[in-house]
């Protein structure tokens, strides 16, 4: 009695996942144009200014069981989260300014709104931050913390968290900081050990965002890396995560131009059609810009952004199709813009018989806009995985790459781009932790 469409893959009993009560404490590195446009549209939704657009753990729905059954809760419904009332904020930056001061001077959101948010953003004010002008060249941080060696930074960074552990009933971090210099692994992220090392070290391949990320998973709070740094994309992290039970995921925020080629490279591939070139510009003038302006910068965002079609479109399996393909990505900084981003594809493709065609899409979009409500979703379920005894201890939550532009995987897995595949591998675990079917769209129980 197998209903295929739901795949017949009943999956155990719903594992006994811990309610959502009490307050959710967010750590935010990083209170720059992503960080106050999340916390800023989550006191609009709070106070019924606003809706959570943009955001599947607000506003998504869940099917369960057969097409025919019409059950379909909001995801919110159906799992365990925490309500966006329950959410508490705190962070750090190089800048001393607060909230509202910071999200003014990132000018995403209209000064009118920010008004009315104004007496409750203005009481977030930053943490002094660990920073290093060798990880990012193009800002002079005047707000961060002094120590002897990175260890007794990690340590400040424990305290803090310790701190806000007591007024919260649960807590989270998320890196929303700038993107630091391109990072390759090393010998100092082999091992916890080797990590625990390099603090004492100063290691140069222990970057400030590694050691905030150190700093939660040895306190058990779940991280998510929002920029392309390597973070906690290393053994000794991925470890660390396991065994403090801290679930992990990175890296990148996908947002505007990547978001779009997850969605139009596989519907090329689906089609079997050809590509040749793939050619991406960006303008921007927000600070995220001027830090991708630094050519170090922009590598490690080079290197998050070039993946994706790579991995989409096997040219390994499809050489006549794409073994050729010849990808391009610029980001120019330009400050007129500010967070209003225009990107420009163009996209040279080939169909029957090898005949060229071209696609060209330009999308005007908002940075910011498009990532707060990823950064909120990425916080309330990296907080679901912490409660979920079978999500909790395996370390990269994999299943949350459909927020990711270059997402992390278990060793020897290529990262699934595919942003459709992303959502059913979303739901799906959703529908497994909950032990409801799984649906796999097979469908013929409908033509018994
Ligand atoms: N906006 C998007 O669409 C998008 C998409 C993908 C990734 N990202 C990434 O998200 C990050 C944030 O983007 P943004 O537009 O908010 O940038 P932003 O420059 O407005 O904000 C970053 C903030 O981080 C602070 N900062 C830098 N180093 C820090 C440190 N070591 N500790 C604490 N604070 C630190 C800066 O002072 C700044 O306030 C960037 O790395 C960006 O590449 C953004």
């Amino acid at each position: 009695m197998s209903t295929e469409e739901q795949g017949g893959q009943k999956t155990a009993a719903a594992t006994k996942i811990a309610p959502a009560t009490g307050k959710l404490g967010v750590m935010v590195v990083g209170l720059g144009a992503v960080a106050t446009t999340m916390i800023a549209g989550i006191e609009a939704v709070r106070r019924g200014l606003a809706k959570p657009i943009g955001s599947l753990t607000q506003m998504g729905t869940i099917r369960l069981g057969k097409r025919t059954d019409g059950n379909s809760p909001l995801i919110k419904d159906f799992v365990p989260l925490a309500d966006l009332n329950d959410l508490v904020f705190t962070g750090w930056d190089i800048f001393a300014d607060n909230v509202y001061e910071s999200a003014a001077h990132a000018k995403v959101l209209d000064k009118e709104t920010l008004d009315q948010l104004k007496p409750y953003l203005e009481t977030i004010q930053p943490l002094p931050a660990v920073f290093d002008q060798y990880y990012v060249k193009r800002l002079h941080g005047t707000h961060v913390k002094k120590g002897k060696n990175k260890r007794d930074l990690a340590n400040q960074v424990i305290a803090d968290i310790q701190a806000f552990k007591k007024t919260v009933d649960r807590v989270v971090m998320i890196w929303a900081a700038s993107t630091e210099i391109f990072i390759e692994p090393s010998a100092v992220h082999e091992s916890i050990e080797a990590f625990e090392k390099g603090l004492e070290n100063d290691d140069i391949g222990i970057a400030p965002s590694q050691i905030y990320a150190y700093a939660a998973l040895s306190e058990g709070v779940p991280f998510a890396n929002g920029a392309p740094n390597l973070t906690v994309d290393t053994r000794a992290l991925i470890e660390l995560s396991k065994r403090n039970a801290a679930p992990i995921c990175g890296k990148d925020f996908k947002t505007g131009q990547t978001f779009m080629k997850t969605v139009l490279a596989p519907a090329l591939k689906a089609r079997m059609l050809g590509v040749s070139g793939w050619f991406s510009t960006n303008i921007l003038g927000n600070r995220d810009g001027e830090v991708l302006d630094d050519p170090q910068s922009f590598k490690t965002k080079e290197e998050s952004k070039l993946g994706s079609l790579d991995y989409i479109f096997q040219p390994e399996l499809y050489p006549d199709l794409y073994q050729d393909l010849y990808h391009k990505i610029r980001i120019n900084y330009y400050p007129p813009r500010g967070d209003d981003k225009e990107a420009w594809d163009n996209i040279d493709i080939f169909g029957w018989m090898g005949y060229p065609m071209q696609i060209k899409v330009n999308f005007l979009c908002r940075d910011s806009i498009l990532a707060a409500p990823i950064a909120l979703d990425l916080v309330l379920f990296l907080d679901l995985a912490k409660r979920t005894p079978s999500l909790r201890s395996i370390g990269i939550q994999e299943w949350l790459s459909f927020y990711l532009k270059s997402p992390q995987t278990a060793a020897g897995l290529y990262p699934e781009h595919d942003l459709f595949i992303q959502s059913m591998k979303l739901k799906n675990t959703l529908r497994h932790i909950m032990g409801a079917d799984l649906i796999t769209h097979l469908g013929l129980e409908y033509y018994d």
